[in-house]
């Protein structure tokens, strides 16, 4: 909730802005710390989410690994201070350039996602006299039930190795010297708030495992990915993630044999709550049919709503009057999909008026663009207050 405190300092400032909330990261992250702690998993942050340096830097010192998908990524997480035994490196279309600067950087694991990438990880390594440790990204075939263009697990998908190819990564596995199979590696989706899509992707990982023990291979890590989904309607009574109850799934359901260690990969969950974006009614529109608000803000700076129908809550925080219209909330852009939502209902909103969305904090500034040579989106922060407990 936005005190007068924080309308006040945001009058001051120009919009649009990304405002986070580093008590309620910091909150976040001691609750997902403490449940996986109790169970011994590891959390890699996926850092596709969000990779503010603030936002990094709290993750890094709450004690989370690095989950990442570019060459850059492996870079930014190291230099926050990410340990490289704590970065695994995923992605369908790793580049030589970017598989070396991980190989030098020493990280924990490749996720790997085909036979080919296997050979040239295998052939890189070979040249830098380096073992690469491998888990393989297996394609499960479990349906995420989120939306189709943040689903991953299923055969369709271009992510992942599907069941019948395994023989062949197993043999390409055996013949190249230097490659280390330490694990398993799935991602289904993200955004998922049904539970019963973990258990599922459990039992799926039960079965599997019976497989490879079958073909005389030992599996010491077991990475479920993330996509635990957050509840965008209800920011306010519900800004956190039941981490408790996600994790227990996972306890309840998948069989971990003695040594094997449990690794997740969480974005959206630890950051999507933490921030709003921020900004100003530049006009308003009143027509026959459609009322529109114009913002200073628009699909460049938060692209969600309008790449994935996304809902996120809007809110005039500004606004004292009690009348109330429904408005479409639209950005600057030249681009008619440029729209937030349609048929808001807001208090009646002028010119100048703050208007905040929020669960902005994951795949939001990161997914920000320069189309219009737009400037890029700004950051602000809240003070912390919390100290955050480690995993
Ligand atoms: N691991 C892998 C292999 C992934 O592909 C992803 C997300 C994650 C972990 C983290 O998933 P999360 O816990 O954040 O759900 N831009 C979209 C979401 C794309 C997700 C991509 N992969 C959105 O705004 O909804």
């Amino acid at each position: 909730m936005f005190t007068q405190t924080h309308i006040n300092r945001f009058q001051q400032l120009e919009t649009p802005f990304y405002y986070y909330d580093l008590n309620l990261l910091q909150q976040t992250l001691t609750a997902c710390a403490e449940a996986a702690y109790s169970y011994n998993y590891h959390v890699h942050y996926a850092l596709k989410a969000n990779f503010n340096p603030k936002v990094l830097d709290a993750i890094q010192a709450a004690g989370f690994g690095a989950d990442c998908v570019s060459g850059n990524e492996v870079k930014a997480a190291i230099a926050h201070g990410f340990t490289n035994n704590k970065v695994v490196f995923a992605g369908v279309g790793k580049s030589d350039k970017e598989i070396n600067a991980a190989l030098d950087a020493d990280i924990f694991c490749f996720n790997s996602e085909s036979v080919q990438e296997l050979l040239v990880i295998n052939e890189l390594a070979q040249a830098k006299n380096k073992i690469a440790r491998i888990a393989i990204r297996i394609n499960p075939n479990v349906d995420a039930h989120t939306h189709h263009h943040i689903t991953t697990g299923l055969e369709e998908n271009k992510f992942g190795i599907n069941t019948w190819q395994l023989e062949e990564v197993l043999a390409t596995l055996k013949s190249c010297s230097n490659l280390e199979f330490i694990g398993v590696h799935f991602h289904v989706g993200s955004q998922i708030t049904n539970m019963d899509v973990f258990k599922n992707l459990c039992l799926r990982v039960n079965e599997l495992q019976e497989w490879f023990d079958e073909q005389g291979f030992a599996i010491k890590i077991l990475n479920v990915g993330g996509g635990l989904g957050v509840d965008y309607y209800h920011p306010e009574s519900n800004s956190m993630c039941d981490f408790k109850t996600y994790f227990k799934i996972f306890r309840d359901y998948l069989k971990v044999k003695p040594g094997q260690e449990v690794h997740f990969e969480l974005g959206r969950a630890l950051v999507a709550q933490s921030a709003s974006l921020i900004s100003r009614v530049l006009y308003v529109k009143n027509g026959q049919k459609k009322n529109f608000l114009i913002l200073d803000a628009g699909m460049t700076e938060l692209i969600r709503p309008m790449l994935y129908q996304a809902y996120h809550v809007i809110e005039n925080i500004s606004s004292q009057s009690e009348n109330t219209i429904n408005y479409d909330v639209v950005g600057p852009i030249c681009e008619s999909t440029d729209c937030f939502r349609t048929d808001v209902q807001l208090p009646e909103s002028k010119r100048g008026d703050l208007i905040a969305i929020r669960t902005a904090g994951a795949y939001g500034e990161v997914m920000a663009s320069g189309y219009n040579l737009r400037d890029r989106v700004e950051s602000v922060y809240s003070e912390v207050e919390v100290t955050q407990a480690s995993l």
